[in-house]
């Protein structure tokens, strides 16, 4: 597919200035997304740069490539350089060139096979809040920088042991041929303070694994669970009012003419008057009765 593509290019070529080239060999050139790259078609050292135009196209392109605030053509003594800056993914491709000097085809076409590759670092790590999962103790997502080329290996490490379960880890594909990567893992079992979680992630880009670490503080999910949370506060609240009905009543019973008991049967007069006699007697013995409990 190559070899085919890049003899069209040379051949087309061929055809408009008339070039005797039509063999070259190619070159692989590996580039991070973002980097400068710069190719080279060289001439003879005696030419003279008023009478050199230099042509760059890429893959089967029948246009030449144009100079922009990316591309940047220069001449030099036996060279023409092309500056490819702040390379992108889709810049990758087969380049070539001819240089013309005095109308006649003098350079030699260069083939150049550029490869761009973006790296997944740095991953993040991040611990996320389990809601309403009682048997969660921790969860961690653990997201890629965008990177190319899309294949990827991910795994997960606690204390430098690998995880096989527990994860589930996502691919997406973003702009410009990038792809992201989130994984989100959660922990069953208890957690001990002090347990690093590691998530490792292997691209051709990258010569060693890129880690990102997480490590178990004193909080973990069990603390923030809203249904602890809930039960937590019930329990609070329910502490704060027994002790001020306690409170309450033991002010109220220092009275001797309030107690509560008088008040509630007060109320109930409106509603309940053919009981009222009955209710007012007995009334009177619950209160002191009350009373005498408290003290
Ligand atoms: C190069 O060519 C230009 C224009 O054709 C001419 O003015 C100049 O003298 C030449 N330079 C040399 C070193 O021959
Ligand atoms: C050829 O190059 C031009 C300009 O550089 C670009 O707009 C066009 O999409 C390219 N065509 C192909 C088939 O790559
Ligand atoms: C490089 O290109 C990217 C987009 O591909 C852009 O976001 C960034 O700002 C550029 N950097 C420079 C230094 O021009
Ligand atoms: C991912 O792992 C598989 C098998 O374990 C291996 O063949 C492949 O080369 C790995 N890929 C990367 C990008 O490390
Ligand atoms: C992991 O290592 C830390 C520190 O050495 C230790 O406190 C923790 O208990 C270990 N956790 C597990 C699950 O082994
Ligand atoms: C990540 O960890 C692995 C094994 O623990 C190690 O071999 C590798 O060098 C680490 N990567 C970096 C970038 O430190």
């Amino acid at each position: 597919m190559l070899k085919t593509r890049s003899l069209w290019g040379i051949c087309f070529l061929g055809i408009s200035y008339l070039v005797f080239v039509c063999s070259v060999s190619t070159v692989t050139r590996k580039a991070l997304r973002g980097t400068n790259v710069t190719f080279r078609c060289p001439f003879p050292f005696t030419f003279n740069l008023s009478n050199i135009i230099a042509y760059w196209w890429k893959d089967g392109n029948k246009s030449f490539l144009q100079q922009d605030d990316r591309k940047v053509f220069i001449l030099k003594r036996a060279g023409a350089y092309l500056h490819l800056l702040n390379v992108t993914v889709p810049d990758a491709g087969t380049y070539y060139c001819a240089v013309k000097y005095k109308s006649q085809m003098a350079g030699k076409g260069a083939v150049v096979r550029l490869i761009i590759y973006a790296s997944p670092v740095p991953l993040k790590i991040v611990s996320i809040p389990c809601e309403g999962t009682a048997s969660v103790f921790l969860r961690l997502q653990c997201r890629t920088a965008e990177f190319h080329p899309k294949d990827f290996n991910l795994t997960w490490h606690k204390n430098g042991t690998e995880i096989t379960e527990g994860f589930t880890t996502e691919q997406q594909e973003k702009a410009e041929g990038l792809y992201e990567v989130i994984s989100s893992f959660e922990e069953t079992r208890p957690i001990e303070q002090g347990t690093v979680y590691t998530c490792q992630v292997y691209h051709v880009s990258i010569l060693d694994p890129a880690n990102g670490s997480y490590t178990v503080g004193n909080v973990g999910c069990h603390f923030v669970l809203p249904v602890h949370l809930i039960y937590r506060t019930a329990v609070g609240i329910l502490v704060i009012i027994t002790l001020m009905v306690i409170i309450f009543d033991h002010i109220t019973s220092d009275n001797p003419h309030r107690c509560r008991g008088e008040e509630t049967r007060k109320n109930d007069v409106k509603g309940r008057k053919v009981e009222l006699g009955g209710e007012m007697a007995s009334g009177e013995y619950e209160c002191h009765d009350f009373k005498n409990t408290i003290h």
